[in-house]
């Protein structure tokens, strides 16, 4: 059965997820809510309004629309600046292995972000022409856990869900891909991702005959 190769795009291409909890850390320190790393793996895959709410529930905070508006901006103005001199030099380690093998093996490959910054960040880093399909969050209306963001990924791609690879850094999006029936790889700590099908620390464990192996089953 053909496959399709669905990447999440922060945390498991780019070192981004690291921008994203210092600007929220700064909103959140604003409003003088604890805010811990251990904190931030609850944001990770999650939407920007839904991680707003998670953050504002954190502190028992209640906020109107318009504040929450106001916040929203600013979290993504501050994560921005991060972004300005991003380069090829921040895609992590043993990505490009993997991208350059699943090309050789003419494998379909997406994204499935959440972000709605991932197109900008694909074009600054110079990857871009690596994914037959980009979806990201300016296509979906449900945040991940909702398997939406991939099995758009995969209908686009013409593979039915159950032949999608899925590669996720965070929780919500690992349960995104088993509630939508894919395989799910975890990037990231056993101990955080261990309701994925295969675990990695980082893409420079995953070997090509492990790729291999994928694309035959
Ligand atoms: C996900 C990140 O990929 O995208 C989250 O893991 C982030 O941390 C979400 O909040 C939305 O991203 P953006 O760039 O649209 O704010
Ligand atoms: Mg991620």
């Amino acid at each position: 059965n053909k496959k399709a190769f669905i990447f999440d795009l922060d945390g498991v291409i780019v070192d981004t997820a690291k921008y994203h909890f210092l600007a929220w850390q700064k909103i959140a320190k604003e409003l003088n809510i604890d805010f811990t790393l251990e904190h931030n793996e609850l944001l990770k895959g999650v939407s920007r309004v839904r991680s707003l709410d998670i953050i504002l529930e954190l502190g028992k905070v209640e906020a109107s629309q318009e504040d929450k508006d106001k916040w929203l901006i600013q979290k993504n103005e501050d994560y921005l600046t991060y972004l300005v001199d991003m380069d090829e030099s921040e895609i992590l380690p043993g990505v490009f292995t993997i991208l350059k093998f699943l090309k050789e093996k003419n494998q379909p490959i997406a994204l499935g972000s959440a972000s709605k910054n991932a197109r900008p960040i694909l074009e600054k880093t110079g990857i871009l022409s690596y994914f037959n399909v980009v979806v990201d969050g300016n296509d979906v209306t449900n945040a991940k856990p909702d398997p939406e963001v991939f099995l758009i990924a995969a209908k686009l791609l013409n593979i039915s869900a159950e032949n999608a690879i899925v590669f996720e850094d965070s929780v919500a999006g690992v349960q995104a891909a088993n509630i939508g029936k894919m395989t799910s790889v975890g990037i990231g700590e056993a101990s955080i991702l261990h309701e994925a099908k295969y675990i990695f620390k980082d893409f420079t464990e995953i070997d090509t005959d492990f790729i291999e192996e994928l694309i035959r089953k």
